[in-house]
């Protein structure tokens, strides 16, 4: 059984599938590891490391693809890498399957079993294996830094002998596993926090953290789903959100956006004239900026500053400026999907859609896209 790690496509991407520790376990499971030469140069790993772990190089990525039985990678494929994948093997990597259709129709016909990162249930199971929120996770703490960073301000109260310097306002909207890591790091930092988010149970987490909640009537049901996903709001609740955030946006020298919806467009919280009463020298950074943003006027792979002075942080990947941690979570995350599925005994990695996590994540099998969410017949 050969397992190939590839490089991701896009220069932009930084993290790698696998790290050295990661290719030591799943080299003990019985498995041939094979990783593209420099897979792990911006993570700090180098080839020697390695080949130190168990793994072999490979040079040629496309010639390595036609042999492997299983293909791990961070970002998806492009259609033609798609057409160098043996039939019958297994391609594991982040899809963004909502947005790539025709990518699904080539892993059908290709006959590869194309399993989504992002589609891995929420259970407590699958929690190991949950790359979504082990990323998440970094972008929070490391968008809370990049504000940090770019503000004129520190974050803690300061008492000096020159006067009392007061603590930086931060307001954290949307309180998932990002929301929850930037407001712990930003009251690690000193900040003063407050947070928002739909669903009432992450009101609690964030006060737990020491935040203020912003408690908000929106009317109706916004608890989460059974995954924990919050609901997408109707017109009317959105506008009661936006107007009772203004007054905080317009007080706070920091704002960190993580609001999504799962599987659509994030909703716009604060629109252009709350970004305008907000103060010079404000932080707005949009962690939900590379799929559409949080905030009227953000703008994806970017940083622009308002006629008023308030700076939009739109980074793409912020989990990947850090890269090395990231890839140690991510890493673990893969060795850990193929440990849980592996068959000892035939030494493989059999899939069966009976799984509850295999069916949730399979997208294509046996030549067809299998999962409900995407198959024609949907
Ligand atoms: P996400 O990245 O999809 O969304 C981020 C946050 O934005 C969520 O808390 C969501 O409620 C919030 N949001 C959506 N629309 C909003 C709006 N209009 N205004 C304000 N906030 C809005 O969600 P994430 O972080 O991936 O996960 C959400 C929750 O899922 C977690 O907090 C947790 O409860 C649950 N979860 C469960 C897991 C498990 O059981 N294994 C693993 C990971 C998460």
């Amino acid at each position: 059984m050969q397992l190939l790690a590839l490089k991701p496509s896009s220069a932009l991407e930084t993290r790698a599938p696998v790290d050295p520790s990661s290719v030591k376990k799943l080299v003990a499971l019985g498995i041939n590891v094979i990783v593209e030469s420099g897979i792990g140069i911006a993570s700090q790993h180098t080839d020697k490391s390695f080949e130190e772990a168990g793994a072999s190089i490979s040079d040629n990525a496309a010639a390595s693809s036609k042999e492997a039985d299983i293909v791990i990678r961070v970002d998806k494929p492009t259609s033609s890498e798609v057409a160098q994948l043996k039939p019958g093997s297994i391609h594991i990597s982040f899809l963004d399957p909502f947005a790539n259709a025709d990518l699904l129709e080539k892993f059908a016909e290709q006959g590869v079993t194309a399993i989504s990162l992002e589609m891995i249930p929420r259970t407590t199971l699958a929690q190991k294996m949950d790359a979504i929120s082990s990323q998440a996770n970094l972008a929070g703490y490391v968008g809370v830094i990049t504000a940090a960073e770019r503000s004129q301000q520190i974050f803690p109260m300061m008492m000096t002998p020159a006067g009392t310097i007061s603590p930086s306002k931060v307001f954290v909207l949307g309180v998932g596993v990002a929301g929850l890591q930037a407001i712990a790091t930003a009251k690690r930092l000193g900040a003063r926090v407050t947070a928002f988010d739909v669903r009432p149970e992450a009101l609690e987490q964030a006060e737990s953290l020491g935040a203020k909640a912003l408690r908000i009537d929106l009317g109706g049901d916004t608890a989460g789903t059974d995954q924990g996903y919050a609901r997408e709001l109707t017109e009317e609740q959105l506008k009661l959100q936006q107007e009772a955030q203004a007054k905080v946006c317009a007080q706070s020298d920091i704002v960190i956006t993580t609001a999504k919806v799962f599987g659509r467009k994030p909703p716009v919280l604060i629109k252009k004239d709350v970004v305008d009463q907000m103060k010079r020298g404000s932080v707005i950074v949009d962690l939900a900026a590379e799929t559409g943003g949080n905030v009227e006027g953000v703008v994806s792979g970017d940083e622009i500053t308002t006629d008023n002075g308030v700076l939009l942080v739109g980074l793409e990947n912020f989990e990947g400026r850090v890269a090395t941690h990231a890839t140690q979570v991510l890493s673990a995350n893969f060795a850990n999907m193929i440990d849980h599925f592996w068959d000892a005994d035939s030494k493989a990695f059999p899939i069966s859609l009976d799984d509850e996590i295999l069916k949730g994540c399979t997208l294509t099998h046996d030549g067809s896209i299998v999962h409900e969410r995407f198959s024609n017949s949907n």
